[in-house]
């Protein structure tokens, strides 16, 4: 077994066309939308980066450019804001990039599933472990604890295996997850024996929903290129895994902390609600205001 010591890559499929909030996403990612002040994909580079990873590899599609731009320096937005004197509006505006932070992206020609968007992202990450982040799934770590993928990141060095992020999910909500079934290894961990995409309540092995957090063993590419189409005609990164369950395994990962469902308008609407009312600025007269709502 090879000894990974770091993980340096992460893989943002960003290609989808988020027919779910049309017609706000008719024009603009919906990766971009804001949850109060910051885009969605925002969240979750500074997730990858608190995470130790340095090298954010975007696999995008039409209409993505403004993600490539979020992540770009903005020379005139930035000089404007140096002549006009808004020293911390421009420290903001730098900090989306930081020196030692690397961007890629590479096309996703068409939409052929989670797995094909990984497989795109291959001659870049190359025989390197790596972490996929689905941006619609915005992840907090437990207060002042540490987020989602430090956790999954600290787990991974330990088992050496492809770690997936899980959590209980209402029976009822087994068709909209990869479920994984296995044997408890430890507090928060399972090695997992069964995965099965998107399974009907009476299919479905567990009621371990797979979370948009993954860290993966490169092995795993082969396993992606050489499956048929899965669940919805799609090729299917949830198989591709299942194929690690044998050799070299797979672990599953009880996160600690909560996720918000932001490809919903239910969970955008409870993250924009819970994350303004903790948010520096405008959180205390938000409060208020709920408060003295009528409803
Ligand atoms: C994808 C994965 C699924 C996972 C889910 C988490 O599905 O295929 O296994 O449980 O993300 O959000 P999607 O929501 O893209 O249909």
């Amino acid at each position: 077994m090879k000894n990974f010591t770091n993980v340096n890559k992460a893989v943002f499929p960003v290609a989808g066309l988020g027919t779910r909030f049309l017609p706000a996403t008719k024009a603009q990612p919906k990766e971009m939308l804001p949850v109060v002040d910051k885009p969605l994909i925002q969240y979750a580079v500074e997730e990858a980066y608190d995470a130790g990873i340095r090298h954010m590899i975007f696999v995008t599609g039409r209409n993505k450019r403004a993600i490539e731009d979020h992540f770009d320096t903005a020379y005139e937005l930035e000089s404007e804001l140096e002549a006009s004197g808004k020293a911390e509006l421009l420290a903001l505006v730098r900090s989306l990039s930081p020196s030692d932070m690397n961007c890629s992206f590479v096309r996703q020609p068409r939409s052929l599933g989670l797995g094909h968007a990984v497989l795109c992202a291959r001659h870049i990450v190359r025989n390197d472990p790596f972490a996929v982040l689905l941006a619609d799934d915005l992840m907090c770590g437990p207060d002042s604890g540490k987020g989602v993928l430090t956790q999954m990141v600290d787990v991974f060095k330990e088992v050496q295996t492809s770690v997936l992020a899980v959590q209980e999910v209402p029976p009822e909500h087994t068709k909209r997850y990869g479920i994984v079934a296995g044997d408890k290894v430890g507090d928060r961990l399972v090695k997992v024996k069964q995965m099965i995409e998107k399974p009907s309540p009476d299919k479905a092995p567990s009621r371990l929903g797979v979370a948009g957090r993954y860290v993966l063993t490169p092995d795993v590419f082969d396993r992606i290129a050489n499956q048929p189409r899965g669940a919805g005609g799609e090729i299917q990164l949830t198989d591709g895994i299942a194929q690690q369950m044998g050799d070299p395994g797979v672990h599953a990962y009880l996160y600690e902390g909560k996720r918000y469902d932001c490809g919903s308008k239910d969970g955008f609407l409870e993250a924009t609600v819970e994350f303004a009312l903790k948010h520096q600025e405008v959180g205390p007269a938000f409060r208020e205001y709920l408060q003295a709502l009528k409803f």
